[in-house]
């Protein structure tokens, strides 16, 4: 069983906020069935895998504002700097290795599968914990797309698409990157198994002969798979982000919706996030230090 006062008392010295739980959470952890954790990630927790997060680039992203390269207007005015951005995110996702976080959240959905029923929501579009699931048990509900696919413009059949089209300098040079797995280049989805014919040196669907663009949500756009989501948060006994800043929407609210019903909601990021008081537990540090740490501290109490 999971209390309240064995994750504040966990190391004595991480939980810096501390404050009292509605009665309906205690309810809640005190069941002796199966624990449902529901857990956010943001570009924190990849940080420590050497891809920069948003908030710390100054409103730039890898020298680019945001404007120019990740909105639906951008995409429009010029298709070709837009993949030119999501080509060299590409390479940089593919060249990054999941850290401990990625590992410890895998693992421990895998191992603690008597215990948890462990769900991830991700806002990354990285693939790392993806590339992290060695057990091939916690694929992330990925809330604004990922890097390892592309739509249609004209149906928006999704396609698995790991080829960066540019360079790092931004030259023409098509060639996979490893961020599909060899299943899903194996697969009927994967783009490159059709002979395409390209537009712009960028490919056309195999579907109906229109423009790909990234699967991503970009700025203004509405994130994907809320329906899957908020049922999750709603049955949540405990929900954790990790290494998110709690200002982008929807994902800033979660912590809210999962604590007003019921579940006992814990913060991991590196510094305070606005959603103080929707937060049971905060831990400061590191995702790759504090994770790990916070699973095996959970699995003792279980
Ligand atoms: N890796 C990625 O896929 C990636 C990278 C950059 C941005 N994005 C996108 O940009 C948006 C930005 O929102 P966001 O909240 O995810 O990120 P964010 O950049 O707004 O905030 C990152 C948060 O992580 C914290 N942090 C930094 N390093 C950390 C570490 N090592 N351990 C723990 N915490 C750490 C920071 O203090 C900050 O609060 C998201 O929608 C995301 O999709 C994704
Ligand atoms: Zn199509």
């Amino acid at each position: 069983m999971v209390s309240r006062k064995a994750l504040v008392s966990y190391g004595g010295e991480i939980c810096l906020l501390y404050k009292s739980v509605p009665q309906r959470s205690y309810r809640k952890m005190d069941s002796h069935s199966k624990k449902i954790m529901v857990i956010l990630t943001g570009a924190g927790i990849s940080a420590e895998s050497g891809l920069s997060t948003f908030r710390d680039s100054d409103g730039l992203w890898e020298n680019h504002r945001v404007e120019e390269v990740a909105t639906p207007e951008a995409y429009l005015k010029d298709p070709q700097l837009v993949w030119r951005f999501y080509s060299m995110r590409r390479i940089q996702a593919s060249r990054a290795t999941p850290n401990a976080a990625h590992l410890a959240l895998a693992e421990f959905s895998y191992k603690q599968a008597e215990n948890f029923e462990v769900y991830l929501i991700s806002q990354n579009v990285d693939c790392l914990h993806q590339r992290a699931d060695h057990y091939n048990r916690l694929e992330p509900i990925n809330l604004h797309g990922s890097l390892h696919q592309s739509r249609c413009t004209g149906c928006e059949t999704i396609y698995f698409d790991d080829y960066a089209y540019f360079d790092l300098d931004g030259n023409y040079a098509p060639g996979p990157t490893n961020l599909c797995d060899p299943i899903q280049r194996a697969s009927m989805d994967y783009l490159h198994n059709y002979k395409l014919e390209y537009r712009n040196f960028l490919p056309l669907s195999p579907c109906c002969k229109e423009s790909m663009r990234p699967h991503i949500v970009w700025f203004g756009e509405v994130p994907l798979y809320m329906d899957k989501i908020i049922p999750l948060l709603q049955k949540a006994n405990i929900f954790v982000t990790i290494g998110t800043s709690g200002v982008v929407y929807p994902a800033a609210g979660f912590l809210e919706l999962a604590q007003r019903n019921g579940a006992h909601t814990i913060c991991i990021n590196r510094e305070p996030i606005p959603q103080n008081n929707y937060i049971d537990d905060f831990i400061q540090g590191s995702a790759g230090e504090k994770v790990p740490l916070f699973l095996e501290t959970l699995k003792k109490l279980s």
